[in-house]
């Protein structure tokens, strides 16, 4: 991961500095200046906010990113990959869940995709789902095929930054899951949106995958706010913890699921009881900063119709991988 970054740094420097954005590693090289807000966590949320902020140019901002640059990460661009990158410590936070009794008490490796239940009104689905909308570009899949009562066009937006689609390698046990819908109406009623607000059901999920690439908020909104002067990017920030900086407005915490609770306990708000226990002063009770549901679960089956036998067989990834190289083609053109 370091000389990626370093690798990256230099590329930004070899450009003319005046009109682009910086990105730093060494907490000595940020300046000693207040930005105007600082984000905290160059997460989907946290890049989106840095990229739409500087959109004026009077407005500076700090983005804090405790990971590396995003770029040159091949998992990263290849949608069918993508999971697999929850599994490499250097890319995720390698978190695990507390042991299950449900799971025969195993603690499984916890990738940070967490849905958060917040109470908060300003999140419900009928005032989110405008900015869901503004934020996409629905467009046909990669196998182009007929996407009649798989999806509602009139739920959707066209002209968006992030490219949306429906899944475009269809494997032999799609029609059978789907066909579950029309044999159990009851318990498992077919959908004809996924992305409707009323999910439960079978349906065809969406996924954030334009021309086989993987589209993700640092691909979309933070690569072209790279070239503002008024938005500083400093990576591998956990290295700098001791440093000072000031915002004139707001910090802006987007530090994820886990990242952001943690940083609110360490800033004393939480449930007393937790913080207590770390000699932690309280200054805001607040439980649920800490109570996180798990929503889903992921199953493999023995069937070597599905795509677990790519993750199962080296050298079947192999060839994957050089199909989606050479031609953007294969099973790995969509998010697996
Ligand atoms: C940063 O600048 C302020 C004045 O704007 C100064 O008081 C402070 O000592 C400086 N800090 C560092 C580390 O240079
Ligand atoms: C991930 O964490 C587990 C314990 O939770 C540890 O055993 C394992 O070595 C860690 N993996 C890496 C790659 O750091
Ligand atoms: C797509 O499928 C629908 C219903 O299955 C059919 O009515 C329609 O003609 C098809 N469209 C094309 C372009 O084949
Ligand atoms: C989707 O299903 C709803 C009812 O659940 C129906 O009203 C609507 O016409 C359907 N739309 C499409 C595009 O299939
Ligand atoms: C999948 O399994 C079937 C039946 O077990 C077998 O005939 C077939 O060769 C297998 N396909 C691959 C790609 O391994
Ligand atoms: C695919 O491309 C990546 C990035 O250019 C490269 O690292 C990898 O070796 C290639 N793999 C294959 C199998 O062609």
């Amino acid at each position: 991961m370091h000389s990626l970054v370093r690798l990256v740094v230099l590329s930004v420097l070899t450009q003319p500095l005046s009109s682009l954005a910086k990105l730093y590693e060494n907490p000595r090289q940020l300046p000693n200046r207040t930005y105007d807000y600082i984000v905290i966590g160059g997460s989907t949320a946290g890049s989106v906010v840095a990229s739409r902020l500087t959109e004026d140019s009077d407005i500076s901002v700090l983005l804090l990113e405790a990971g590396g640059s995003n770029d040159g990460i091949f998992k990263s661009m290849v949608p069918g990959l993508v999971k697999q990158l929850g599994m490499e410590s250097q890319l995720d936070w390698n978190y695990t869940i507390t042991p299950q009794p449900g799971y025969n008490g195993r603690a499984l490796l916890c990738p940070r995709e967490y849905a958060a239940v917040s109470g908060d009104e300003g999140w419900n689905w009928e005032n989110i789902q405008k900015y869901i909308l503004r934020n996409e570009k629905f467009v046909p899949p990669a196998d182009n095929h007929n996407t009649t009562g798989q999806y509602n066009p009139s739920k959707h937006e066209y002209d968006g930054a992030v490219a949306i689609t429906l899944p475009g390698y269809p494997l032999p046990i799609d029609k059978r899951v789907i066909a579950t819908a029309s044999e159990l109406p009851d318990e498992f009623p077919y959908i004809n949106e996924t992305s409707g607000g009323d999910i439960l059901g079978v349906g065809w999920w969406l996924e954030t995958n334009g021309n086989r690439i993987r589209n993700s908020a640092a691909t979309v909104y933070l690569r072209p706010a790279m070239n503002r002067p008024n938005l500083d990017i400093f990576v591998e920030y956990e290295a700098a913890l001791f440093y000072h900086t000031t915002a004139r407005h707001e910090v802006i915490l987007p530090a994820g699921a886990v990242g952001t609770p943690v940083f609110m306990q360490l800033l004393g708000i939480g449930d007393i009881s937790d913080l207590d226990k770390f000699g932690i002063e309280t200054i805001v009770h607040k439980p649920s900063v800490s109570e996180h549901p798990r929503l889903s679960n992921v199953f493999r089956i023995s069937s070597n119709e599905t795509y677990d036998e790519l993750f199962r067989n080296p050298d079947l990834l192999d060839l994957a991988i050089a199909r989606w190289n050479d031609s953007r083609t294969g099973p790995l053109r969509i998010l697996l």
